[in-house]
């Protein structure tokens, strides 16, 4: 445990800075994953820390879920074809591969690589498959370490940098594996492939009869065919059973691993900072490795030394009693601009506020902090700016 110091007014606490350039430059750093609530900049943190890392020299891979559409095309991302492509135009000796996710390809790859051509056949035409993979509650986070996991085994890159989905809940992303694995071997689908599995004739036909019993009832609850499509999808899914659990248990395992770092993204926002700290917590309840915050889209001002109050004054001053040097819609303009300075300087002092107060509760999770660039990031040039701001080039 470590011990909390109430913050004080007069001196907020700092917090350590996160130093991503450490990070990403450290052989031993295998894997990064940025989480976060959605919209913070998760997709655009995981690209520009892929790139830095690439034009140090690194051998890169970007597991992008749901990138802008601008973003991808400028990574080179136009087909959702589940492979890692070479990103053109990186600097130096490095190299970067991007992917977007394709969360039903990767289910189908499974099923491709587990399961003889016919069953794997019969599986993928399954309607109950269909829609399991293309939308049950949970499987875009499996599948992201499902493909995690298999990039890793590839052992072709030096960093794995991965973004996770835009989920609703902090929780997810981490339950993922474990939910879909216990929807798998649940007791409802163990009790249906149940004859599969105890083998010999007259267990069999005794199962059947049972399982006849069964699906009859559950049947006119939920539909012949649906039924019919569950036990066809599920004694096809027998011989692979326990695999889906293995490898997920698998994943969770690297990631618990000392070459993975987690960071968690922000925007300097009440909310998206809570989320934040859920996060945090989490990751420490479930002993995984933090490397620190990502306060992403801070608000920066060309004049610090200029208070919002000054410049409010000064914008007054000039709106009524003009000035003996220059003209009135000259006067107009500046005053205009003093009163847009005033409502940055209180943005960022809000936002500075917000700040102090989550590092008052953790003031041992590094941070780094990213401006607000003036418009979206949609190239490299773009995510090489960002980059810049997570590593030491500007402060
Ligand atoms: N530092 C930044 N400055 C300006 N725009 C940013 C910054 N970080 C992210 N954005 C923009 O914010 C939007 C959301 O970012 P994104 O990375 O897609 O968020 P997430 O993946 O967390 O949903 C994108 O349009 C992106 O270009
Ligand atoms: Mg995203």
């Amino acid at each position: 445990m470590t011990t909390r110091t109430a913050p004080t007014r007069t001196t907020p606490r700092v917090g350590t800075r996160l130093e991503i350039d450490t990070l990403i430059e450290d052989p031993e750093t295998r894997i990064v994953v940025c989480c976060g609530s959605g919209g913070v900049g998760k997709t655009t943190t995981a690209a520009a820390i892929g790139l830095r890392a690439a034009e140090r020299g690194r051998k890169v891979v970007v597991l992008t879920i749901d990138p802008a559409r601008r973003l991808a095309q400028s990574m080179g991302l136009t087909e959702l074809d589940n492979t890692p492509r070479v990103v053109k135009g990186v600097r130096g000796d490095g190299e970067l591969q991007a992917m977007m996710l394709d969360m039903k390809r990767t289910f189908d790859e499974v099923v491709l690589a587990h399961a003889e051509p016919e069953r794997a056949k019969a599986i993928m035409e399954n309607p109950f498959y269909q829609s399991l993979s293309a939308g049950f509650a949970g499987t875009q986070e499996y599948m992201a370490m499902e493909k995690l996991g298999q990039l890793r085994a590839e052992d072709h890159w030096d960093l794995i940098v991965v973004d996770t989905p835009p989920s609703r809940s902090a929780l997810d992303f981490l339950d993922a594996p474990s939910r879909l694995g216990s929807f798998l071997d649940g007791k409802v689908i163990r009790l249906l492939t149940a004859p599969a599995k105890v083998g010999g004739r007259s267990a069999m036909k005794f199962l059947n009869a049972g399982m006849g019993l069964i699906t009859g009832t559950l049947g006119k609850i939920f539909g012949a065919q649906l039924l019919t499509d569950v036990q066809t999808f599920v004694s096809a899914m027998d011989s692979m059973f326990g695999g889906f659990r293995e490898r997920a248990d698998r994943t969770y395992e690297l990631l618990k691993a000392p070459g993975t770092a987690f960071l968690v993204v922000a925007a300097p926002e009440r909310d998206a900072l809570r989320e934040a700290a859920y996060f945090v917590d989490r990751l420490a309840a479930d002993h995984m490795p933090l490397a620190g915050l990502v306060l992403n889209r801070v608000h920066t001002t060309g004049a610090p030394q200029l208070t919002a109050e000054r410049a409010l004054a000064a914008a007054e001053a000039l709106e009524e009693n003009g000035s003996p040097t220059s003209s009135a819609a000259a006067e107009t303009v500046a005053a205009g601009l003093l009163r847009l300075h005033a409502e940055r300087v209180q943005i960022m002092n809000r936002e500075r506020r917000t700040r102090d107060r989550f590092v008052s509760v953790y003031p041992d999770v590094p941070i780094v902090e990213v401006a607000a660039l003036p418009g979206d990031v949609h190239d490299l040039d773009g995510l090489r700016t960002v980059g810049d701001r997570l590593g030491s080039a500007v402060d």
